[in-house]
């Protein structure tokens, strides 16, 4: 008896508790949280090896080649260029947020921050480096060496680390007190009409149904060509490639709309370069519905809301090599 009622209050308050939850999740969009558990440590030295380009073959690129943190975490254009002008394969998507998706990479392919660091550094299309190599530069400056130190208390730097520090520092890259976050904690001013009536759109033609959550996208893995094909102008298969499943095929992680209108030009390939036109195609090839000119403008107008406040730090200063650090090989084999 004591047993069921307590079971019953049990219930009652798990109501309760959703009931309140709901109240202030009414909305299919919330307010992106500032990041939490940080280690400022951590932090500072991945924010480090996030701008150090001598992480790369060339001595040339870094994370921020490609994902630009002055340019919405990206390098706005089509598919990204990597050692030797090599093109990329796919469209770098934002880095901004990055710690709200599901997954890591389009496809997926990475099951985190932690997991997708290590995979530039080593890709020969990218940073063109071995985590070694990686290594041996890092072990030659004396001031990486105490810094790793003192963040990991360990004797020597290991790829570990590294990809740690870097996914610590991408977890503070995000982008709270968007004016549409503004407005979902209450503000009413925050929209114009234009922008709410976006929003409106927005909602009820059913974009939320994959574009929802903190970060507007980034928490499932859907279809691109629900209705109708998209020719895409990459090879990328999307999820399938990581399931080998068919009913993958061009199944991709929906990416994040959350500063979207810093993040283009748009899709896994790069081929939609304006917001009028992303809508446009997203409206027909996912939803099967054409937009007139004032309601695409109108969904545009509510996109242009999502932009949050940017990442704001002193530029890191990075310790110089010494004379024992290898030397980078920008045009060599
Ligand atoms: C040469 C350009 C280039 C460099 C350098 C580069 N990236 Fe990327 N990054 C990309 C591309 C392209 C993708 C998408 C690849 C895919 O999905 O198959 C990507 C994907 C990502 C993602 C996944 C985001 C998401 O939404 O799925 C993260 C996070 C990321 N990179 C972080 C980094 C970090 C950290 C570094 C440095 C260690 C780095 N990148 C270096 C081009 C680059
Ligand atoms: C069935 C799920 C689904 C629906 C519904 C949907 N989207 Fe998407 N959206 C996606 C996927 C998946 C992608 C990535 C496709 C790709 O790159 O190949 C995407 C990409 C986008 C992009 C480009 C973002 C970028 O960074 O590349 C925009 C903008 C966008 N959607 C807006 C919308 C709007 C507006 C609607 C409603 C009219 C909508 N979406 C409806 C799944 C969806």
């Amino acid at each position: 008896m004591l047993k069921m009622s307590r079971a019953t209050l049990m219930a009652a308050a798990l109501i309760a508790v959703s009931a309140t939850a709901q109240a202030a999740t009414d909305e299919p969009i919330q307010p992106i949280k500032p990041p939490a558990n940080i280690n400022l440590g951590m932090v500072e030295l991945g924010k480090k090896l996030y701008f150090d380009p001598r992480l790369s073959k060339s001595g040339f690129i870094s994370c921020n080649s490609c994902h630009n943190l002055s340019m919405g975490g990206t390098d706005n254009i089509p598919t990204s260029i990597g050692d030797k002008w090599q093109q990329g394969p796919i469209n770098a998507p934002t880095v901004l947020n990055s710690s709200l998706n599901l997954a890591q990479f389009w496809d997926g392919r990475a099951a985190d921050l932690k997991a997708q660091a290590g995979g530039p550094i080593a890709n020969p299309g990218e940073m063109a480096f071995t985590h070694t190599l990686a290594l041996g530069v890092l072990e030659s400056i004396p001031a990486y060496v105490r810094e790793f130190k003192q963040v990991f208390g360990k004797e020597k730097i290991d790829i570990d680390q590294v990809t740690l520090a870097i996914a610590e520092f991408e977890k503070t890259l995000v982008t709270p007190n968007a004016r549409f976050d503004q407005w979902l904690l209450g503000k009413k001013d925050a929209l114009s009409a234009d922008e709410l009536a976006g929003y409106k759109l927005f909602k009820e033609s059913g974009c939320v149904a994959c574009h929802n959550g903190e970060a507007v996208g980034g928490n499932s893995f859907q279809k691109m060509g629900l209705v109708e094909p998209y020719k895409a102008k990459s090879a990328a298969e999307g999820r399938s490639a990581v399931t080998g499943k068919d009913a993958d095929r061009f199944n991709f992680k929906v990416p994040t709309l959350r500063n979207v209108e810093m993040t283009y030009p748009y899709f896994h390939d790069g081929a939609a370069n304006t917001l009028t036109e992303a809508v446009d195609t997203m409206g027909r090839l996912q939803l099967g519905k054409k937009f007139t000119k004032d309601e695409n403008a109108k969904i545009v107008a509510f996109l242009k809301t999502l932009t949050g406040d940017q990442p704001s730090f002193t530029l890191p200063i990075l310790p110089p090599s010494t004379d024992s650090t290898p030397r980078p090989t920008p045009f060599g084999k």
